[in-house]
């Protein structure tokens, strides 16, 4: 294996902070027992009803948006219904998640001040499948508009005076599936509609108009709406994409075999691709690429833990996740002039959570420590790198077995991410660095005894980020051996 770094002087392209997105949608235990206990009847420390453990760990994450209320849900989803007093509000059925009621005891409010104990940007998804024009510009009217109106004397009503000031809005979620089954040229001409009423006398604020995009390689969709929308009525393009070889058959999280492993890994490799042929459709209409390919769903999706609702999407969390998430932020960071925003699907109990709860327990999983490790690509300089990998292979199936990606942050530190998918073998690369002279270096490194290792709540520092000891540097050559199934950090100064 192979590599070139180059360290340009001035470099010219930021790794946006908001890549490192993440997505609580109302769904099995994401938001009640997850983010939410209430504040009554609970042991749990909690800041107005939100947990404090959860909050931390967040934190520590520096989580720089939050999407919210779905996914699916956002499209049943009447945000009136989740304002005022708790115990007045109605309760409706959550249709699309197990059937369960929703008694939208976790509303606007609740969401948005928590997004500030986060300290993180919320992301609102409006409601297009059965919602209205009018519902959207009253919620951005309620949670947006400083003097007086309806909306904005309600919010004073329901005890918040200022507004929240939020700017990333999605129209809809999957219009061509669970947002309404519809075609392109039919969710274009909504979105058109919705998108010209949700931009009055916020566009000098920067809001950010997000459409909804493909599915995977639905490159059609992306024709049409790059096509039928004017570049002035829109921000922000979305894509969802997870790491499913078979929707009928996902195979469990944690007792999978290689095949299974290959399979995830093809599937979420393939996002490089993804973005390189939905960019070029773009590229076409937005030669100058002001709108940003939002990747607000990604990750891995597999059957649900044996004994636990089907509508709840809980799921284990293993070294194989982690070497999902390490090569996919890779791979944005390597495509940040176009991919300016993402949203790991999601983040606590929900499918590639960060975070997973009991009761009172809380563990964090190997996503979060890759999470945790690559944060330090926030807002940095993107760099260069790039790798000539063996392969990694499984019959007569071959996969790259490393990867990586590097930034130079605000304090002239680099760092270089790089994964060893391969769970047999190590690999070592040899990266040629051009444009500068390093001194010192250090690293960590997540790996495990078993790629379907995983943590408990009995036991949960099984994997977790330790120091890294297998890489040197000798002039300009930087030497690093790297374990199977490992993502490791570098950092260079
Ligand atoms: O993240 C779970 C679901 O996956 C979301 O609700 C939906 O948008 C997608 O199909």
């Amino acid at each position: 294996n192979t590599g070139d770094l180059k360290v340009p002087t001035k470099p010219d392209r930021v790794i946006s902070r908001h890549i490192y997105g993440h997505f609580a949608e109302h769904l099995g235990r994401s938001i009640y027992g997850g983010f939410y206990v209430g504040e009554g009847n609970t042991k749990i420390p909690n800041t107005n009803g939100v947990r404090n453990d959860v909050v931390e760990a967040l934190k520590r994450l520096n989580i720089p948006n939050l999407r919210w209320p779905g996914g699916c849900f956002a499209d049943t989803y009447h945000w009136m219904h989740g304002i005022g007093a708790k115990e007045e509000r109605p309760t409706i059925v959550n249709a699309w998640w197990g059937g369960v009621t929703e008694d939208n005891s976790f509303g606007t409010h609740d969401f948005l001040n928590m997004c500030e104990l986060l300290g993180t940007k919320p992301y609102l998804a409006g409601n297009v499948g059965s919602g209205s024009v009018q519902e959207l510009m009253d919620w951005v009217q309620y949670v947006n508009f400083d003097g007086k109106s309806p909306m904005s004397n309600l919010r004073r009503k329901n005890g918040r005076s200022e507004p929240w000031e939020v700017l990333y809005w999605g129209v809809g979620n999957e219009p061509w599936g669970c947002g309404g089954n519809m075609t392109p040229e039919y969710y274009a001409d909504l979105y058109k509609q919705h998108a010209t009423y949700l931009g009055k006398g916020y566009l000098d604020k920067g809001i950010v108009r997000i459409a909804s995009g493909p599915a995977s390689d639905d490159y059609n969709w992306t024709e049409v709406l790059m096509k039928k929308i004017p570049l002035s009525l829109m921000e922000g393009y979305a894509l969802h994409h997870y790491a499913v070889t078979d929707w009928e058959n996902k195979g469990p999280s944690t007792t999978f075999s290689e095949q299974q492993y290959f399979g995830t890994m093809k599937r979420a490799l393939l996002m490089d691709e993804l973005i390189q042929k939905h960019g070029a459709i773009m590229d076409k209409y937005d030669p100058e690429k002001k709108v940003a390919l939002v990747v607000d769903e990604w990750g891995g999706w597999y059957e649900v833990e044996p004994g636990t609702n089907p509508g709840f999407l809980y799921q284990q969390n293993t070294m194989r996740d982690a070497m999902i998430a390490g090569t996919t932020l890779n791979i944005f960071n390597n495509h940040s002039d176009r991919v300016r925003m993402a949203n790991l699907a999601q983040t606590v109990n929900v499918l590639q959570a960060v975070i997973l709860t009991d009761e009172e327990k809380m563990i964090l999983t190997p996503t979060y420590h890759v999470m945790e490790m690559y944060k330090v690509h926030q807002d940095a300089n993107w760099l260069p790198l790039t790798i000539k990998s063996e392969a990694y292979t499984v019959g007569n199936e071959n996969l790259p077995a490393v990867s990586g990606s590097a930034s130079k942050d605000k304090n002239g530190l680099t760092h270089i991410s790089l994964t060893n998918i391969d769970p047999n073998q190590a690999q070592e690369i040899t990266i040629n660095i051009d444009g500068t002279k390093y001194k010192n270096l250090s690293g960590r490194v997540l790996t495990s005894k078993k790629l379907q290792d995983y943590n408990t709540f009995d036991k949960p520092n099984t994997i977790k980020p330790e120091n890294f000891k297998g890489a040197k540097l000798k002039g300009n050559t930087l030497t690093v051996k790297l374990p199977p199934f490992s993502v490791v950090m570098l950092e260079l100064k």
